[in-house]
């Protein structure tokens, strides 16, 4: 008797939150449902890049694990790409600001989903994955390493040259040390373009929401819904963070980062740009294994472009429960200093440049708040991702 009131009190206790959790008061409309789908679905369909022809090769994409490992590719033999995208934080490494023989200017970004893209770098510096992987071995502050000594360790060590010859089936040129060096950039980025995130609670209840299935079988707690909601409503987030990725890999300036963060400016875009027309490695390059001259020509015309000081890339909002601080300079520590930026800001108008008046978003504390719990539903622990055997010997 005593037992079966107990229950029939806590039942009573538990049931306004029960009825809460399965019919919330957030509801989307028609457009909003839209947006939300385009967020996914995750994750995106294997593509491949026409600029590298090793891309998606098996024994490219082992070559380039190693060497994304191992430590003999710099110049003193101390730091490796994963000195700073160390695979168990997301491929960044959790530090305000890179740090290789010195600290670099900007924050390590993520590794993860960077397939479908199409500038790297936060200024976007490069125009292909392979021609970014170039750039920290040549970077005095990063690899330190030259054309000559990274092919030399390629010739000259026999498990390499091996793995080498698998992939591009050809031994590396004896000679011609930039072929070479090329040849390092696109297996590494062949590598790189297996790096994929795993599937959050977002796209759980993205999929439920697509297959049409009722409130009860969303799973997505009430502040997530409101943050969501939040995100392709008034927040306008959806506008630059857009697509299954989060972001649509353009340019802009939102002030989250300083101008000039260590009393030194970083231009951003502009010189990102600069950097692209004068590589020896972009895609207008004899490199460019795309022979149709597609790709060539979206260089040529986007260096033709105008860019303002201060754009950066709109990073991906996946994962960001792994890769703080946030942010080009790393300055924001916490999720919600970020939000705390973007309060004040009128996001709607940093992307239609036309210069209106801003209104400010002025989001309140609970809107931040719920802002923070749904880009937290971007985040999962599960990255699954094995490295090569170091027995594994090739003949
Ligand atoms: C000293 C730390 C450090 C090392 C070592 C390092 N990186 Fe990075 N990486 C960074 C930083 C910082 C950036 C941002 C650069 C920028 O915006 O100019 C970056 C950017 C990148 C990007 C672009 C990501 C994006 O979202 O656009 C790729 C790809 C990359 N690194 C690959 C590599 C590879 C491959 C290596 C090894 C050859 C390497 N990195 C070594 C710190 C490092
Ligand atoms: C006009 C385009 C634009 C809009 C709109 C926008 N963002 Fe961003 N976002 C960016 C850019 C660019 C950066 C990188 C800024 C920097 O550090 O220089 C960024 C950075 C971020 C970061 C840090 C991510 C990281 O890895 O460092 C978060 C979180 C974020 N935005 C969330 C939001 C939210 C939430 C909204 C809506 C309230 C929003 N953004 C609206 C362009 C935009």
């Amino acid at each position: 008797m005593k037992a079966a009131a107990r229950i029939a009190i806590l039942a009573l206790a538990l049931s306004p939150l029960v009825s809460h959790a399965a019919e919330t008061k957030v509801t989307f409309t028609e457009a909003e449902i839209k947006q939300i789908l385009s967020h996914g679905p995750w994750p995106l369909a294997p593509t491949l890049d026409a600029t590298n022809r090793v891309s998606g090769n098996r024994e490219a994409i082992e070559l380039g694990s190693r060497l994304f490992f191992d430590e003999r590719l710099s110049g003193k033999g101390q730091l490796a790409c994963a000195s700073c995208h160390v695979p168990e934080r997301n491929w960044t490494d959790n530090l305000r600001r890179g740090v290789g023989s010195t600290e670099v200017e900007r924050n390590t970004p993520t590794l993860m989903n960077l397939r479908a893209q199409r500038w790297f770098g936060w200024d976007g510096g490069a125009d292909s994955l392979w021609s970014q992987s170039l750039r920290p071995i040549l970077d005095s502050r990063e690899l330190a390493a030259t054309p000559k000594h990274v092919a030399q360790l390629i010739r000259k060590d026999e498990q390499l040259s091996c793995r080498y010859t698998k992939a591009f089936g050809a031994p590396p040129s004896p000679t011609d040390d930039e072929v070479v060096f090329v040849g390092v950039g696109k297996v590494l980025a062949s590598f790189e373009e297996t790096l994929t995130s795993g599937r959050t609670p977002f796209d759980r209840f993205r999929d439920a929401l697509a297959r049409g299935e009722p409130q009860s079988n969303w799973h997505f707690s009430e502040p997530a819904l409101r943050g969501l909601k939040l995100f392709v409503g008034k927040g306008a987030c959806t506008t630059c963070h857009s697509g299954a990725n989060f972001t649509g890999g353009e340019f802009f300036n939102t002030g989250l980062s300083k101008f000039a963060p260590q009393g030194k400016p970083d231009p951003g875009r502009p010189e990102g740009l600069r950097q692209v027309s004068e590589s020896r490695f972009n895609l207008m390059s004899p490199h460019n294994d795309d022979r149709t001259g597609a790709s060539a020509d979206r260089t040529r015309k986007a260096t033709m472009e105008k860019a303002l000081p201060g754009e950066f890339k709109v990073p991906t909002l996946r994962n960001l429960l792994l890769t703080a601080p946030y942010g080009r300079d790393g300055r924001a520590e916490t999720l919600a200093e970020v939000l705390k930026h973007y309060a004040t800001l009128d996001t709607a108008s940093l992307r239609a440049k036309d210069g209106k008046p801003a209104k400010p978003l002025n989001l309140t504390k609970e809107e931040q708040n719920d802002l923070v719990v749904f880009l937290e539903t971007l985040s999962t622990f599960s990255n699954p991702w094995r490295p090569e055997d170091a027995n594994d010997r090739c003949y």
